[in-house]
């Protein structure tokens, strides 16, 4: 799967796309991340990617003909199945999200940035608006970090163990099982007899029991 990250700070994601699981999953060439600096795409000798909004409102709001030029561009070079415009306003993005997208081949996210983007650019070039929760952030490179991040750790064969990623949370509407590992007993705190007894049985319902019972209570709405 191949993600393209449309910028004006290239620089905030370049560090978190080198480490740990999203540099392994590029070594290993199951997921390519490319970050686009929206400012290569200007013109004008003052590489300006915003203005002032019609209408006198405050703020500035990202223009539309570099990021124009930069989806051309990109465009041209091989079909999309998305354009992603991460937004406050968008809809929710959740584990149901992040399974549907890590099944697409190329992907363009474009991050917004001041009071918005020219709102020409969400009617014609973006295909999708998604937002990560219910706040403000002082723009979309966070939300592009995490919707990537959810996404290519899907990609199988990016965690080590597959089943990793299907017991995770939200993967069937439950919330994940605790989990413990050595020592078996710290500071007279005791593991669960249960998951050092070597009945896989008895572990599956232990794990499927604490499942529902921290989901009714800490996610009673997952179960509705
Ligand atoms: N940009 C600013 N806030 C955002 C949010 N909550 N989700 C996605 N993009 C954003």
């Amino acid at each position: 799967m191949r993600i393209d990250i449309l910028t004006v700070f290239p620089d905030m994601l370049e560090g978190f796309f080198n480490c740990s699981m999203m540099a392994r999953a590029q070594k290993a060439g199951l997921a390519e991340i490319h970050l686009h600096d929206i400012r290569d795409y200007t013109t004008d000798k003052h590489h300006k990617t915003d203005d002032y909004p019609f209408g006198g409102c405050a703020g500035l709001v990202m223009k539309i003909e570099p990021i124009d030029r930069l989806i051309t561009d990109l465009k041209s070079q091989r079909d999309y199945d998305e354009v992603i415009y991460t937004s406050p306003d968008g809809e929710q993005f959740n584990q149901k999200t992040a399974n549907s997208l890590s099944l697409l081949e190329n992907v363009i996210i474009l991050c917004g940035h001041y009071k918005g983007i020219d709102y020409r650019i969400r009617e014609h070039l973006i295909t999708r608006e998604i937002s990560i929760g219910d706040y403000v952030l002082t723009g979309g490179e966070l939300a592009a970090a995490v919707m990537t991040d959810s996404i290519v750790r899907l990609i199988p064969g990016v965690l080590s163990d597959e089943q990793s990623a299907l017991s995770d949370c939200f993967q069937d509407n439950l919330l994940a099982p605790p989990v413990y590992t050595r020592p078996a007993e710290y500071k007279g705190w005791k593991v669960p007899e249960v998951l050092l007894s070597g009945n896989q049985a008895l572990i599956d319902d232990w794990e499927f029991q604490q499942s529902m019972d921290r989901t009714k209570r800490l996610r009673p709405d997952l179960l509705k």
